[in-house]
């Protein structure tokens, strides 16, 4: 059976409060899907809000950050616990916006994903993406394997339990130059024959999705269409204007 397509909505810093969850209104009005999964990650503050005004539509809500601990002296991190009680069914992990200005590393990711699965039902969003630097130096293959054997090296991935995957090359986010298709069908495929090796064939094959990220936007989004490998998009820029996002979820 083919996995559902899903269309991740990363809001990042881009929205205040009150503007959060008139995007967050909007989404329940205008997409109506039944067939793809969508979701929204808010800002943290805005997550209770936001989690309400989907509550009218079939939009899911999504963090963007989580700390690995449970509980204790952890000033200005945020619980997995506490993010599926905000009504969080997905949380992003380890964005590169997150790995460049906070120095986040695959060591603290691999513990936050850890966190998630084993203490909550949260699906969390794993990000792996190479830079501008590391693709022109032809590394591009060797960034991801690393990046994915030190995240996921030692987990399990129990039958319950559900991973997605975003596949975002730095340099295509927020450039408004996405990859090419056949170039995301290489990379996808590189990440599937990971995955098999780290979590087995099963856990692999059916509960994990992998996704693109950078800058997917209505006018390119059906050139990854008709690509077998590719399960869905994370969507920056293109997610706060309601009409364009509705179309690259309904382009599914
Ligand atoms: P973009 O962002 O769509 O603006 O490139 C994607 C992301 O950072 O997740």
């Amino acid at each position: 059976m083919p996995k559902q397509k899903i269309v991740i909505a990363n809001w990042k810093m881009r929205l205040g409060l009150a503007e959060s969850i008139v995007l967050a209104k909007a989404y329940a009005e205008h997409i109506k899907t039944e067939t793809v999964e969508v979701v929204a990650c808010a800002s943290e503050i805005a997550l209770t809000g936001v989690g309400e005004a989907l509550r009218q539509g079939p939009v899911k809500l999504g963090g963007q950050n989580v700390f690995w601990e449970e509980k204790g002296e952890y000033t200005g991190e945020v619980s997995a616990k506490t993010l599926a009680e905000a009504g969080c069914s997905f949380v992003i992990i380890g964005h590169s916006e997150r790995r460049m200005h906070l120095l986040e590393n695959y060591e603290m990711i691999h513990q936050k994903l850890k966190a998630v699965l084993d203490h909550t039902s949260i699906i969390p969003i794993l990000c792996v993406g190479e830079t501008q630097r590391e693709k022109e130096a032809g590394k591009t293959d060797y960034v991801i394997l690393d990046q994915l054997q030190q995240s996921l090296g030692g987990i399990e991935l129990l039958a319950d339990k559900q991973l997605i995957v975003a596949y975002e090359p730095i340099w295509a986010i927020g450039s408004g130059h996405a990859i090419g298709p056949d170039d995301v069908n290489t990379m996808h495929e590189i990440i599937h024959a990971s995955l098999v090796d780290l979590l087995g064939v099963d856990a692999a094959k059916k509960q994990v999705r992998v996704i693109y990220g950078g800058s997917v936007n209505a006018g390119n989004v059906a050139s990854f269409r008709a690509i077998d490998n590719v399960d869905g998009f994370l969507v920056g820029t293109a997610s706060v204007d309601v009409m364009e996002f509705a179309q690259i979820v309904n382009s599914l």
